[in-house]
Formats: C-alpha cells, sequence, structure tokens
C-alpha cells in the first residue's frame, strides 16, 4: 500500500492504496465523488475524464499515486467556471443529456474544446470528442451543444472565458524539457511519467536486453530529456548477413519504408523529416517533426534523437531511438532496439506502460517482417524506396492501431507466459 495525497475539486484528499489503484477508483471510492464515471475501464469510452493539472486525462488509465501532489478537478468542482455554465446551459437546451453515463467525461472534453479551439466547427467538434463515446448514441445534441456554445462566443466575447483561454494556450506553449530544464513545468511533468514506467524499464533490464547508442550527432538539437524517459526495450533476429542489414538500417529512408505507420518527407544532411501516425480505438494522431540521425559504421550502431506534434491533439511526442547490428554468424543478424520517450497532451493518457510496451513489441515484430522482405527482395542493399514494401503519404490507413482490447490481452497472453515460463 501507498499514501498518496491528491487535492480534488481544492480539498486534500490523502489515503492508503494499492499501487495499481487508478484515480478513477479514488475519486469514487476515496474521495466519494461519484459523478465522475467509469464505463470501460480501458482508456476508450472517455466517460471517466477529469482535468488534471487543468488538463483533461482518463483517470481509468491514470495510476493515483501518479498524481500524488497533483491537482484534480472532477465534474462536482466547477461551480463559477465560465466555460462549464455555458456548456450546462447549452446541453439542457439542445437535449444533449439522454441517460447522462457519458456527461461527465463529455463535459470535461468540451470544456476543453472550448478553450483550445475558439473557432472549431461541426466537423473539428465531432473530431474532438471521438474519443469520448455515449452508449446512448445520441451525438448531435452534443455537437450542437458545444458548437452553440463556440458560436456565442465568437458573437459575443467573454472576458473570463479569454482569461482561461490565453491561460490554456500558454500551458500548450511548454516546450520539451532539454538538458538543465529541471524544475521547469514541463519537466515535472516528464517526471510524473517516467516514475510510473519505471517498472517496464526494469523488466526488459530483467530480460537482459540493452544497446550501447552511439553519441549524440554533434549538431543535435534534441538533448535527452533532463528527466528519465520511459525506456523499451527490444531485439529481433534476422537471416541474413549483418552487412546487407546494417545498410538497410543505416539508410532513415529503407527504415521509415519499413516501420509501419512512418513517413518521411524530407532528408538534409543528418536531419531527417517526416513522422508517424497512431491509432487508439477512435482517437488517432499524427506525429509531425523533425530529428537527428548519429551514425556509428565501425561498431554498426545507429541513433535518432527527435520529436513531433499532433496538431489536431496537441500532443507532444520526444523519441530517442538507438539501435544495433550485431552479426551472430555468416548468415544470422541480430538488432537490439531501445526506445526513450515521453509523450505529453492528450495522447499521453495512453501511455501506460504495460499498453505501449505491447504496442512497441508489435511494431517490432511487424518492422522486423519487412525488412526481411525488403532484404529478400534486394539482398544487395540496393532497394530504393519504390521497392519497399507500404505507401509512403502520412496516411492513418498505414498506421498501426493500438486496438485497446487486443493489446490488453496481449498483456495477459504475456504476463502468463511469463508466469509459466513458456515463449512464443
Ligand atoms: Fe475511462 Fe472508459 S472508463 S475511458
Ligand atoms: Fe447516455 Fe451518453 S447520454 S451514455
Amino acid at each position: 500500500m501507498r499514501r498518496v495525497a491528491i487535492a480534488i475539486n481544492g480539498q486534500r484528499v490523502e489515503r492508503e492504496v494499492a499501487p495499481r489503484t487508478h484515480l478513477g477508483d479514488f475519486i469514487r471510492e476515496q474521495a466519494g465523488l461519484t459523478g465522475t464515471h467509469l464505463g470501460c475501464e480501458h482508456g476508450v469510452c472517455g466517460a471517466c475524464v477529469v482535468l488534471l493539472d487543468g488538463q483533461p486525462i482518463r483517470s481509468c488509465i491514470t495510476f493515483a499515486v501518479a498524481c500524488e501532489g497533483r491537482a484534480v478537478t472532477t465534474i462536482e468542482g466547477h461551480e463559477g467556471d465560465p466555460v462549464m455554465a455555458r456548456l450546462r446551459a447549452a446541453f439542457s437546451a439542445r437535449h444533449a443529456l439522454q441517460c447522462g453515463y457519458c456527461t461527465p467525461g463529455m463535459l470535461a472534453s468540451a470544456r476543453d474544446i472550448v478553450l483550445r479551439l475558439p473557432t472549431a466547427d461541426e466537423r473539428q467538434v465531432r473530431a474532438e470528442l471521438s474519443g469520448n463515446l455515449c452508449r446512448c448514441t445520441g451525438y448531435q445534441g452534443i455537437v450542437d451543444a458545444v458548437v452553440s456554445v463556440l458560436e456565442d462566443l465568437q458573437a459575443q466575447p467573454d472576458a473570463q472565458v479569454e482569461a482561461l483561454r490565453e491561460a490554456a494556450a500558454r500551458a500548450s506553449q511548454i516546450e520539451f524539457p532539454v538538458a538543465g530544464a529541471v524544475g521547469s513545468p514541463a519537466a515535472a511533468q516528464f517526471q510524473e511519467f517516467s516514475r510510473a514506467d519505471q517498472v517496464v524499464d526494469r523488466e526488459l533490464h530483467q530480460a537482459g536486453v540493452g544497446v550501447k547508442a552511439p553519441p549524440q550527432a554533434p549538431g543535435a538539437a534534441f538533448a535527452r530529456s533532463a528527466e528519465p524517459a520511459a525506456v523499451i526495450r527490444d531485439q529481433f533476429e534476422l537471416p541474413c548477413p549483418s552487412d546487407q542489414v546494417w545498410a538497410l538500417m543505416s539508410d532513415p529512408a529503407r527504415v521509415a519504408a519499413c516501420l509501419p505507420g512512418a513517413f518521411l518527407t524530407g532528408q538534409e544532411g543528418d536531419r531527417v523529416m517526416g513522422g508517424v501516425a497512431l491509432r487508439f480505438g477512435p482517437m488517432q494522431a499524427k506525429f509531425e517533426g523533425d530529428a537527428v540521425l548519429a551514425l556509428d559504421p565501425p561498431n554498426r550502431r545507429a541513433r535518432l534523437q527527435g520529436r513531433g506534434r499532433d496538431r489536431m491533439t496537441q500532443s507532444r511526442a520526444e523519441g530517442d531511438i538507438a539501435w544495433e547490428v550485431i552479426a551472430l554468424g555468416d548468415q544470422t543478424t541480430r538488432v537490439v532496439i531501445e526506445m526513450r520517450y515521453s509523450l505529453q497532451g492528450p495522447f499521453a493518457q495512453f501511455s501506460r506502460g504495460g499498453l505501449v510496451q505491447e504496442f512497441v513489441r508489435r511494431i517490432v515484430q511487424q518492422f522486423a517482417a519487412q525488412v526481411g522482405r525488403a532484404l529478400t527482395a534486394s539482398p544487395a542493399g540496393t532497394a530504393s524506396q519504390a521497392d519497399l514494401p507500404s505507401d509512403r503519404t502520412p496516411s492513418f490507413d498505414q498506421a498501426p492501431d493500438l486496438n485497446p482490447v487486443s493489446l490488453m490481452i496481449g498483456m495477459l497472453w504475456a504476463r502468463l507466459r511469463r508466469l509459466f515460463g513458456t515463449r512464443d
């Protein structure tokens, strides 16, 4: 058991809870605030959305211990909030309430939309609300209500709402923490996130998987975060000579062509531009940005450090990926991959260690299969972009789907295999 203290709606709530207790249960069972509803408890339906330090998060996939010392606002805590007052009135006027089960989460997400996207139209409101499911399926009234609040505010701006928007915009401008930025608000957020993922790191260390990355490129703009990010390690083996594997693994265009959801939009020297598209159930994000590649050919090691932003959700990602190509024999090569990453914004709610680990495991499997196919198609390592397996347009059709149910099943299956000492 762990003692946790969280400020919920301005009241300090301190309790002893199991480390696995999620914030939704803490709010309902320890704080006695039952306005926060739990539907899927998999991070999909959005019924449990509350504000954590002013940002909407899914309380069912946020550990209570990760919220130590932070401020949570539930549906009961919006008394006096000018945006919520408008939304409540609009929901009533537009018949957006049916059984009301989804309503607390809908309102929390709608408030975020009103603050973050003052000019959003109906299409954009629908896209933004796609992470909140209404089991009564009455979306029209809900969307109408949010759009009407936006239109009213455009027709007649409200000074209190404008002040909240400015504060929200300032919060979204927080840049990624860089070396030496310890103590910045962004670094503090990464610190919380990283602690929750130490378990993943430990488990993989026990598996004995690791890679010595080349040092950061001299001109690298993206120093690793001062606080440790979550770390995932994995490896795969190919029945190919290591020269061929290294030729592919040291070419960003060929690597991107084999990586599900990845796309390259340009390359200038050691700087590569592009991104990755992801889907998580009904939510999707396309992180676009740039990265710096450092190669260490004598030791066949590479390191890619970059960051990107999803324009739609304003989620931000920072990644530091290192890989090493190891010859195990004339025709057998092992590739060891180590990935450090941090997520901020709405997509960070899907950063729970087990889910991400399972997701990355699947991506690595697909990547290994694509590399194998690419090398078989062009063993001399001369394949051009056109020879490579997938379309390079940044489309969600090629995005790997973080289907939450199948990922959970995969996670449980992996744990059972570990428990009984069996392998794939
Ligand atoms: Fe949290 Fe469904 S209960 S997203
Ligand atoms: Fe019933 Fe949305 S109003 S679930």
